[in-house]
């Protein structure tokens, strides 16, 4: 196994043109396996909410559920860095509840950094935890906490002043302290100028080929949800194989082949 991948890590390899990848995970087996196969980082997204949880949106998830799901994702992982989302409400009331909240993920946890969403109503709590230790990624374009002001999940920074704003928020977080910054379902050509205006990485998904990395949520990599958006590449069919184990199960269970005599 090569060395644990470290937050200074990702600017060296920017700078060297080294692309990383990311993939969210929610438990310790994935995670396992995840980082066995050389995965960079580990986000314990709060996609937590509806690919686990089998919510419609991201905003039920609290930070108990973070904490908890960031423990196991940790426990399996030897390589990768471990990030953690905080969750809506806990960074947007007040920097000092930002940092309590921020802690947590880290001392309960083992978050070896967190990310929030947003940009420039977030800049004081960004800078804040990076002044006091706890290593900072960014999220900005489709930001999915905030999905009924947006009207949906749908791209975002199409107009020409929107992808103004959104380069120069991208800016202001690599100000305030920010290691790196995820940009979601926003246009490839506007990814690709916020990508070259900054010295920390950008991780894109849903935002073409041009971040220096890119992030994906494993359940859809591995074809374990029923709707993945359009961007996503599915790599396997578990939904099938899972299918197809059990339904073998059940089916040897009632024909009385499992167990054997011997087991
Ligand atoms: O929660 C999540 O899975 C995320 C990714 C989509 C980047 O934030």
């Amino acid at each position: 196994m090569s060395r644990p991948v470290r937050v200074p890590d990702l600017v060296e390899w920017k700078k060297r043109g080294e692309r990383l990848t990311m993939l969210t995970a929610y438990d310790a087996t994935m995670a396992r396996l995840f980082d066995s196969a050389g995965v960079d980082l580990l986000l314990v997204g709060d996609s937590l909410g509806m690919v686990i949880m089998g919510e419609s949106d991201t905003l039920g998830v609290t930070l108990d559920d973070m904490v908890r799901h960031t423990r196991a994702v940790r426990r399996g992982v030897e390589r990768a860095l471990v990030v953690a989302d905080m969750p809506f409400l806990t960074y947007q009331v007040s920097t000092e509840e930002a940092v309590r909240n921020a802690g947590r993920l880290v001392q309960e946890g083992g978050a070896q950094a967190v990310k929030l969403e947003g940009g420039t109503p977030i800049l004081a709590v960004v800078e804040r935890l990076v002044a006091i230790g706890i290593p900072v990624m960014g999220h900005l374009g489709l930001t999915p906490q905030s999905v009924h002001r947006l009207g949906g999940y749908r791209q975002q920074a199409r107009t020409e002043e929107e992808a103004r704003s959104l380069v120069s928020q991208a800016r202001a977080l690599q100000e305030a302290g920010a290691f790196a910054i995820v940009l979601e379902s926003v246009p490839a050509a506007v990814a690709r100028e916020v990508t070259e205006s900054l010295a920390i990485p950008t991780i894109g998904i849903g935002a073409g080929p041009h971040c220096d990395g890119q992030v994906l949520v494993s359940y859809d990599l591995l074809g374990l949800t029923a709707y993945a958006p359009s961007f996503a590449r599915q790599y396997a069919d578990l939904s099938a194989a899972i299918s197809k184990a059990v339904q073998q199960y059940v089916s040897d269970v009632r024909a009385g082949r499992f167990p054997g005599v011997s087991s």
